[in-house]
This record gives C-alpha cells, sequence and structure tokens, in this order.
C-alpha cells in the first residue's frame, strides 16, 4: 500500500477526532462539559473502545447543507469494555452542528442499538443535542421514530442507560424515557418537551430552563431520572456501578463478586431499631445498610417519591434489587409517586433476572384528595401487578407496620412472594390500632366517663389481639418470625435456596398492565 492512502486514512480519522474543532471544544470545556469522545474514554476500560460508522456523512442538500461539514455526523458510536464486560454506546457531539439529530446521525445510533441488542450487550447513550437537526425536516423526525421503536424492542432485553449531558429536548426527550435509568449532572443537562420561551407564550407562565427541565427538578420533582451527580466524571463513574449490578441480557445473570463480607454476621442493633412508641420513625437505610454486604447500598432515584426506598444492595457478592418502605418519609405511606417509582424498579429487576427484596413498614396508602383525583387507584395497583407478575426470587420481611391494602401490595404471600419473614414487632392488620378502634369500639368509647381513657384501652385491646406478626404465622402468610438480628443470615440462606426457582406465567401476548 503507498504511503499516501495510509497518510490519507490517518488525516481523515484525525480530523474527525477534532469533531467541531478547537473553539468549539473550548466552548463545551468552558461549559463544564465533557466533549462526546471525552466522556467515552472516561467510561471505556482504556484502550477498549472501537468506533464504527466514523466516516458516515449526512446527505441533505437543504439550505446549503451540502456545504457544512460534519464531522462524524455529530455522533460517536461503537463499542468496547466496562470492568471487562462489552457494552455500545453512542456520544452526541455538540461541537458538530450542534449535535443535532439527521437521518445519518440517527442511522449511526439505530447501528449501534441493533448490534447491543444482537450481541445482548448494555447500550450507555450520552445525549447532548439540539435535537431534530432543522434542515433536515422530516428524515431527522424518521430517525428519532426508529430509535424509539429499537428502544422498545430492546427493553427488557438488554440494559439500556441514558445520559444526559446537555440539551435534550421537544420528542428528544422519549429515547431516554423508553429506557431503563437516566443519568443527569447538576447544572449542565436538562430535558424538556417544551422549553421555557414556548411556556411563557402559551401559557404565560415565567420559568428558568433550570427549574423547568435541570437535573434536580427531574431527579426530585418528576422523577424522569434516576440519578443526580455534580461533575460529568461522577455521572460516568456512577454509570459503571450501575452496570456492575446489572447481568449483560435478560438471559444472563448479574456477574457475583466475592465481597468479602461474613455470610453469618449478626446485627445485634436490629434487636433495638424499632422504637418502642410505634408512631416514631426511624431510618430503614439502616436496615438495609445492615443487611448488605459491607453496607453498600446503591440508591435508585434517591430524590424521589422518598417514603420508598429503592435500589441494589449484594448478598454474598449477589446482585438483589431491594424495596423498603420508609418511615421517616410520609410514615412510609404508599402515594402515586412512590407507587410509579416501586413499580418500575420491580420491573426492572424482574426482567434482568435480579431477586427482590422487599422490606416492609407500611400504614397503608396515602389519604387525600390529591391522591384520589391523581388516581392512585390505578397508579397504586401499578405496584400489586409489577409483584405479582415477577417470577424472580421474592423474599419479604416485615418489621413493623403492614396494614390494609398497602400490607398486600408490599410482596405478601399472597402476590406470591417465596418466603415472608416477620420480626416479633410485625404488626399485620387490616388498619392501624387507632383506627381500628374508633370504628369498632365507637359505641363503647362514645358510652364511656372517660372516653379519651377507655380510647386508650380499646387500642391496647386491639394491639394486642390483632397488631402481631403472630395471626398471620398462625395461617401460614408468614413463613416464621426471626429474631431482627439474623435477618442477613436468614434473607441469605433464603436467596440461596431460591436460587433455582422455576415459574413460567401463562402464555400471552402481554399483560394489560394499569398505566
Ligand atoms: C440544526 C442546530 C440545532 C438543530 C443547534 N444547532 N440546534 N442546527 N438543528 N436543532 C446548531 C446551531 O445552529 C449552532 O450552529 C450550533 O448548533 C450550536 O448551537 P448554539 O445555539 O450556538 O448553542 P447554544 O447557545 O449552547 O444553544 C443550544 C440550544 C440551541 C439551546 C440547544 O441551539 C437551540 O435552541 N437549538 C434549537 C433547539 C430546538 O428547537 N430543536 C428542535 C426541537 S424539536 P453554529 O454553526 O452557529 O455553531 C425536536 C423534535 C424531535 O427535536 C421530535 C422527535 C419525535
Amino acid at each position: 500500500m503507498s504511503n499516501s492512502k495510509l497518510e490519507q486514512l490517518r488525516l481523515a480519522k484525525e480530523k474527525i477526532a477534532k469533531g467541531g474543532g478547537e473553539d468549539r471544544i473550548k466552548k463545551q470545556h468552558e461549559k463544564g462539559k465533557l466533549t462526546a469522545r471525552e466522556r467515552l474514554n472516561l467510561l471505556f476500560d482504556e484502550g477498549s473502545f472501537v468506533e464504527i460508522d466514523a466516516f458516515v456523512e449526512h446527505r441533505s442538500t437543504n439550505f446549503g447543507m451540502e456545504k457544512t461539514k460534519a464531522p462524524g455526523e455529530g455522533v460517536v458510536s461503537g463499542y468496547g469494555t466496562v470492568n471487562g464486560r462489552l457494552v455500545f454506546s453512542y456520544a452526541q457531539d455538540f461541537t458538530v452542528i450542534g449535535g443535532s439529530l439527521g437521518e445519518m446521525h440517527a442511522a449511526k445510533i439505530t447501528k449501534a442499538q441493533d448490534m447491543a441488542l444482537k450481541m445482548g450487550a448494555p447500550l450507555v447513550g450520552f445525549n447532548d443535542s439540539g435535537g431534530a437537526r432543522i434542515q433536515e425536516g422530516v428524515d431527522a423526525l424518521a430517525g428519532y421514530g426508529n430509535i424509539f421503536y429499537r428502544n422498545t424492542i430492546a427493553s427488557g432485553v438488554i440494559p439500556q442507560i441514558s445520559v444526559i449531558m446537555g440539551p435534550c429536548a421537544g420528542g428528544a426527550v422519549y429515547s431516554p424515557a423508553l429506557t431503563d435509568f437516566i443519568f443527569m449532572t447538576d447544572q449542565t443537562s436538562m430535558m424538556f418537551i417544551t422549553g421555557p420561551e414556548v411556556i411563557k407564550t402559551v401559557t404565560g407562565e415565567n420559568v428558568t430552563q433550570e427549574e423547568l427541565g435541570g437535573a434536580m427538578t427531574h431527579n426530585r420533582i418528576s422523577g424522569v431520572a434516576h440519578f443526580i451527580s455534580p461533575t460529568e466524571q461522577e455521572t460516568i463513574e456512577r454509570i459503571k456501578i450501575l452496570l456492575s449490578y446489572l447481568p449483560s441480557n435478560n438471559l444472563e445473570d448479574a456477574p457475583v463478586f466475592d465481597t468479602g463480607d461474613n455470610l453469618n454476621r449478626l446485627e445485634e442493633k436490629l434487636n433495638e431499631i424499632i422504637p418502642d412508641n410505634p408512631n416514631k420513625p426511624y431510618d430503614m437505610k439502616e436496615i438495609i445498610g445492615s443487611l448488605a454486604d459491607n453496607g453498600d447500598f446503591f440508591e435508585v432515584q434517591p430524590y424521589f417519591a422518598q417514603n420508598i426506598l429503592t435500589g441494589f444492595i449484594r448478598l454474598n457478592g449477589k446482585s438483589v434489587g431491594v424495596i423498603a418502605s420508609q418511615p421517616k418519609v410520609l410514615a412510609g405511606c404508599l402515594d402515586i409517586n412512590a407507587s410509579d417509582k416501586a413499580a418500575r424498579f420491580i420491573r426492572t429487576c424482574d426482567a434482568f433476572n435480579i431477586p427482590l427484596l422487599t422490606l416492609v413498614d407500611v400504614p397503608g396508602f396515602l389519604p387525600g384528595t390529591d391522591q384520589e383525583y391523581g388516581g392512585i387507584i390505578r397508579h397504586g395497583a401499578k405496584m400489586l401487578y409489577a409483584y405479582s407478575e415477577a417470577t424472580v426470587p421474592k423474599v419479604t420481611v416485615i418489621t413493623r407496620k403492614a396494614y390494609g391494602g398497602a400490607y398486600i401490595a408490599m410482596c405478601s404471600r399472597h402476590l406470591n412472594a417465596d418466603l415472608v419473614l416477620a420480626w416479633p414487632t410485625a404488626e399485620i392488620a387490616v388498619m392501624g390500632p387507632e383506627g381500628a378502634a374508633n370504628i369498632i369500639f365507637k359505641k363503647e368509647i362514645e358510652g364511656a366517663k372517660d372516653p379519651a381513657a377507655m380510647r386508650g384501652e380499646k387500642i391496647k385491646e386491639y394491639r394486642d389481639t390483632v397488631s402481631n406478626p403472630y395471626t398471620a404465622a398462625a395461617r401460614g402468610y408468614v413463613d416464621d418470625v426471626i429474631e431482627p438480628s439474623a435477618t442477613r443470615q436468614r434473607i441469605i440462606s433464603s436467596f440461596d435456596m431460591l436460587a433455582s426457582k422455576r415459574q413460567s406465567l401463562p402464555s400471552k401476548k402481554h399483560g394489560n398492565m394499569p398505566l
């Protein structure tokens, strides 16, 4: 081969690697953002990233586009390894026509999607784009549609992770929304369907981009995003941690790690953690930390619907998805957002063969017109549905309250939990003793000389008779009442026993989950 051909190839690749050029890269850095290639370099094991489609070009001739050079078509795509495991990725390059998405830009992304699906490997998409390339019109829209379709087809087969590291507006937001997890970086990422200008024109509202669609907005208020980190570097580190809890596809199990933690570790402090006063909160995260290998809890959606906790731990080195009431927030009641958060997480774990551990201290569904008008009935039903259809091993531990419909919803035996364990402090009943006494002892309380004292007596009577784990254990709805200190041992041995669980559901096109 002549040297000139090699030289030509090298120069062409060098040019493409520079994206939009020094000035635009500088601008990108000044905004606190990395370039597409810098992001990919941080994600992949050193030297493992293999780029594909670097030479792809757009073929638009609208508005003088034939003269517009777009190195890499505004997106870098390829594959490599993350902690030794195959991962596909694409990263939109804002330095090239604002990372805008045209026909061929989309074709690069859909090729990466197709390859990831074929190879059964996770796909990580970095979004940093002005949206549909305006010059390309319907070709750009078609590109988005092709991406959304593939997101849906790959859903539940390979883990799909979206990383928002710049603008992501209009219909573009629907690709991330169709994926399993969304990461955002504080202050530099935003997602919205219509921006502040349009909102001002249509509704008269004044809102900044950050308030409308910034990272904290979507982590705390809308629940659209799952993670927020202060820098892009930290965001990428957290993506790697998340990947370590997930299998590469739905036919595999998550990787197992030697965590070095003691399987027989007793946690005496758990015998003391439930306060004597049933209305006093405690922090469920302390319990999760005591149970998990080395105390590590990788929380998912830590800012949204904090009345329920979701996230991953390892037990004997194996990934387990945790869903836990948080008595510190709204007394651990289930509401619309908590139901959505939990149902989504349960389905993610079930799709990817990750067993479920549910920790229950739930006084009920949250009362109120806001909740009823917002459709708590159909949102709460998602949890029942998600737990019922989940076929992964399901272990439930009732630490304190398990009242009414919420008792059923939190992975009770009746929704086909494989093992239900209760602490001696568990109170399993139709409702809390206070509410129950008001109803069934109404006449006695009203007719008493001292109604308050009588009410107190009746509350105690109800609690002593019904609010304990032994009635449920007598029916076999609770498999065992255990000492809290031995919970780690018991759940590890439970999941070991359940490792060979096989359960198939009736064959059907798909269920009709309440949405
Ligand atoms: C073509 C675009 C573009 C786009 C940005 N650029 N967005 N080119 N189509 N959608 C170009 C700019 O012209 C500019 O080119 C370069 O990218 C950088 O953009 P700037 O505006 O200089 O950057 P910045 O000031 O940081 O502002 C970023 C921005 C702004 C807020 C994203 O560019 C913007 O508002 N863009 C348009 C957003 C938009 O309305 N998109 C369509 C959304 S609707 P030069 O050559 O000057 O450097 C949509 C529908 C999808 O996406 C439907 C799917 C179903």
